[in-house]
């Protein structure tokens, strides 16, 4: 069923104790501020800090845990990796995939990314799977082209049930800790056009029920006029969830 969210990507930033003392300002403003609104709150801090992290979140309301990668495999001898049975275990409820920066820097593909997909799938995480296009794609004109591909390469060989556990984030590349945030209207743009294309691969009533999130440099300022955006479901939020005020303020911005 479709939903409001605001995931807080912490990506490789933090130590244990700033990472605490953050979530504990976190959940306190949330609690405190953030009433009558439905948005779920996901947090996904860095792998060594979920299981700790995961205690302090008030359990059964509007927090949850998110992982920021998992490997493809169940188990076995991949050292370092960590797997989505793992994840599962520690008390992770979603997973972000095919962020541009494990693309990039980490060459994962969508060949990877369907089988990483899968696994995340079949310990029952929800898969939070990224798409957006570099500033080169978008001045050559080819953003639907490039966002339809990675759709349907990266994503639309999950079955109707695997798909309906499945959140997509439109990160545009440009936007990402740039403080160039895409307009409200250039993110509206996308993701009715990333409804459109689930609404061909599966159907409309798929479409109408998958949560859409928006992320590159959104912050306190612009997140209420990009929320409020008809196919803006919410915000994959990068260096402004490190800042417990920017991070509420988004939260209340539903
Ligand atoms: O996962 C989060 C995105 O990469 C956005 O990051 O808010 O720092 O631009 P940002």
């Amino acid at each position: 069923m479709r939903k409001n969210i605001v995931a807080g990507n912490w990506k490789m930033n933090t130590t244990l104790q700033d990472g605490q003392a953050l979530i504990s300002e976190i959940v306190n403003m949330v609690q405190d501020e953030v009433t009558g609104s439905q948005v779920e709150v996901v947090v996904c801090p860095p792998f060594p800090f979920l299981s700790v992290i995961g205690k302090q979140l008030p359990q059964g309301g509007r927090f949850h845990l998110g992982a920021q990668n998992c490997h493809q495999k169940e188990s076995g001898a991949f050292t370092g990796e960590v797997s989505a049975q793992m994840l599962q275990s520690v008390g992770a409820e979603y997973v972000i995939l095919g962020h541009s920066e494990r693309r990039q820097y980490f060459r994962e593909d969508d060949e990877l990314l369907s089988q990483k997909l899968k696994a995340a799938l079949a310990a029952g995480l929800k898969p939070i799977f990224c798409v957006g296009e570099s500033l080169e794609t978008r001045e050559a004109e080819d953003t639907f082209k490039f966002i339809e591909k990675q759709l349907k390469d990266g994503l639309f060989h999950l079955s109707n049930e695997e798909f309906d556990q499945v959140v997509v984030a439109y990160e545009p590349i440009w936007a990402i800790g740039t403080g160039k945030t895409a307009t409200s209207a250039q993110a509206q743009e996308v993701h009715a056009f990333i409804r459109e294309q689930i609404a061909r691969a599966y159907d409309a009533e798929a479409a109408d029920n998958t949560t859409i999130l928006y992320g590159g440099s959104a912050n306190a300022q612009n997140a209420r006029e990009l929320f409020s955006q008809p196919d803006v479901d919410g915000g994959l939020i990068g260096g402004a969830s490190l800042k417990s005020r920017d991070f509420t303020e988004i939260i209340k911005s539903f």
